[in-house]
């Protein structure tokens, strides 16, 4: 696979068409203001005069714009389908795991081999050995660009055929990213309102943070085996840690919405009988069903 297209030449967009660039590939590119495609073609790119048009010079197309309806409205424009078919799709565009399914099975009505992609880091961060990118669609689809994938991340991480896969762990990931960073922060207020050292606190969540994520991973296998026998940490501990952790921020007068949700989600668990349990079981109440 030689010629590659890249439809959207943004932040995100013209670094994954540079990266191609220096790998060698030959890439056709095409931008809605067409501006943001010069500084490509002065470095070889080949400029395309429509989507449809990149799509049917190129081998493999890789499409990467604002959001799901700019995508789609592109997607729909005359021509492209039909330039399209046979080929691969990669949707680099963020979607949510509804609208990755949706457009999968259109593709698929067109003959086109759908790949939902997720970034997770900066532009300047893809390319780099371990710049991870998630992906699911076809198999074989993957298998077939193995080396356009490589130029983007050296941890390329395959979860399946399903189109919403990539994007549903994209959330997952985000949900402990911006969980665990709110719980950070609001340490942080914690330990600045006692008068100590920031820098010292963040050296020490550094420290905590691999033992950290061993115990999560942990947790996981736990939750998909069934068994919450205690192996780790019971849950009664993680109430009784919650609630203190939620007494202090009231008396230091810091808000105290989030570390309450989570007392309150603790104590709903024990409710449910599962105080003498692995703290994974939390999960059986955010699913009632599991
Ligand atoms: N940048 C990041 O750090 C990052 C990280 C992870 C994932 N992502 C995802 O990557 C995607 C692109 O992000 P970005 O940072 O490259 O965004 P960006 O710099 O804002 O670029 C947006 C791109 O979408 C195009 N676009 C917007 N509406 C359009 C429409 N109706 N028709 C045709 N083209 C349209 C823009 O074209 P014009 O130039 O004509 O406006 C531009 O090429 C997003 O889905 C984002 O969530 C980005």
């Amino acid at each position: 696979m030689k010629s590659i297209a890249v439809i959207g030449l943004g932040q995100m967009g013209s670094t994954l068409a540079q990266l191609l660039l220096d790998a060698g590939f030959e890439v056709h590119v095409w931008n809605r203001s067409p501006g943001k495609a010069t500084a490509l073609v002065e470095a070889s790119a080949r400029l395309a005069a429509s989507p449809a048009d990149a799509a049917a010079r190129a081998q493999f197309v890789v499409m990467c714009v604002h959001d799901h309806a700019a995508a789609m409205e592109i997607l729909s424009q005359q021509g492209v389908w039909h330039a399209l078919e046979g080929k691969a799709l990669l949707q680099f565009t963020t979607f949510s795991p509804q609208e990755a399914a949706a457009a999968s099975e259109v593709a698929r009505a067109h003959g086109v081999a759908y790949l939902s992609g997720a970034i997770q880091v900066a532009p300047e961060q893809m390319g780099k050995p371990d710049t991870t990118i998630l992906l699911s669609g076809p198999r074989n689809a993957v298998d077939g660009a193995n080396a356009v994938l490589a130029t983007f991340g050296g941890n390329v991480a395959w979860l399946g055929e399903s189109a919403s896969a990539a994007p549903t762990m994209d959330l997952a990931t985000l949900s402990f990213v911006y969980g665990a960073t709110a719980g950070f922060l609001q340490g942080a207020a914690l330990a600045q309102r006692e008068g100590l050292d920031l820098k010292r606190y963040g050296e020490i969540v550094h420290a905590m943070s691999p033992s950290f994520g061993e115990f999560l991973q942990h947790e996981a296998k736990v939750i998909d085996s069934g068994d919450f026998a205690i192996s780790q940490s019971p849950l009664s501990i993680s109430v009784d840690a919650t609630r203190r952790i939620d007494g202090a921020m009231r008396e230091a007068g810091l808000d105290d919405a989030l570390p309450a949700v989570i007392a309150q989600l603790l104590e709903r668990a024990v409710a449910k009988g599962l105080a003498g349990e692995e703290l994974a079981a939390l999960v059986k109440v955010i699913d009632a069903t599991s």
